[in-house]
């Protein structure tokens, strides 16, 4: 599509789209009950996780001036819209398996509502560049290692996955360049990171144990050493791997795009099918 004279388009393109995830297979990560929970447990963290995002950066679009950002933010909000109305079907389908994914997502509603009433619209935003930092370098992780995703031995989930990595990394920026353009500062940006971390991790532990044990897995020894292997072996760990681009974040003049991730997201567009978006 080509621009219009001084009106820029959005930096990235909203891509529809519309799976279906019938018949997908219960252990679909690995043919692992740890791992696939896993991955089901960061998919109910998404329809009301980035609903959070999207209520932060909306509250504040209004006090953006640069063309090219207001531009994206709209684009970031269709992505992120995108992002969890394709993971909440995914989470539907879940129950087919026994898998209770939407009592989750509404515990997420639950404690984001409450985080919405006792914390700023700056914080809020602050909290989302910081949870916006994890979402980018997790999915770099997917993008950069073949040895993880070609474990995901469904297609549909892959594609889902893959596509949703891409965009991730696609507007890793914006929610931080609203921050900084609507007057963030470093304090709150590094202080609501640290409490995210704590509440992100919190969740995640709580969620894992909780899928296990109604799919009474929580004791099979073999399954918990492989996906902790994966996630947090000291050489490649999933999880480990996060580390230093997260302590990357605490330094003061951190951009997301110091990390260059374009030459990556371009590879998978053509792998994909994005060509020309
Ligand atoms: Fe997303
Ligand atoms: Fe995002």
């Amino acid at each position: 599509m080509t621009a219009k004279a001084n009106l820029p388009s959005a930096s990235f393109p909203v891509r529809r789209m519309d799976f279906s995830f019938a018949q997908t297979a219960k252990y679909w990560f690995a043919d692992d009950p740890f791992m696939s929970h896993f991955m089901n447990n960061l998919s109910s963290l998404f329809p009301y996780g980035e609903k959070f995002f999207v209520d932060s950066v909306r509250a504040v679009r209004d006090q953006v001036e640069d063309p090219q950002l207001k531009k994206d933010i709209s684009a970031f909000i269709g992505q992120e819209a995108m992002h969890s109305k394709e993971h909440a079907a995914y989470n539907d389908y879940a129950s087919e398996h026994g898998i209770d994914l939407e009592r989750l997502e509404l515990r997420i509603k639950v404690l984001l509502e409450g985080v919405t009433r006792i914390t700023t619209r700056k914080q809020r935003l602050a909290a989302t560049c910081a949870l916006e930092h994890f979402t980018a370098t997790m999915a770099e992780q997917l993008l950069q290692r073949e040895d993880l995703t070609t474990q995901m031995n469904e297609p549909k989930l892959y594609q889902l996955w893959m596509w949703h990595a891409i965009e991730e990394n696609e507007h890793k920026a914006v929610a931080y360049d609203v921050y900084q353009a609507t007057g963030g500062g470093y304090f709150t940006r590094v202080v609501m990171m640290a409490i995210s971390t704590v509440i992100f991790f919190g969740v995640i532990g709580w969620f894992q144990l909780h899928l296990l044990r109604k799919d009474r897995q929580l004791f099979n020894w073999r399954s918990w050493g492989k996906g902790l292997g994966m996630l947090f072996s000291l050489r490649n760990g999933f999880l480990t791997k996060l580390l230093l681009p997260y302590l990357d974040y605490y330094r003061p003049g951190f951009h997301p795009n110091d990390h260059d991730t374009r030459h990556l997201e371009q590879r998978w567009r053509q792998r994909l099918g994005f060509e020309g978006h």
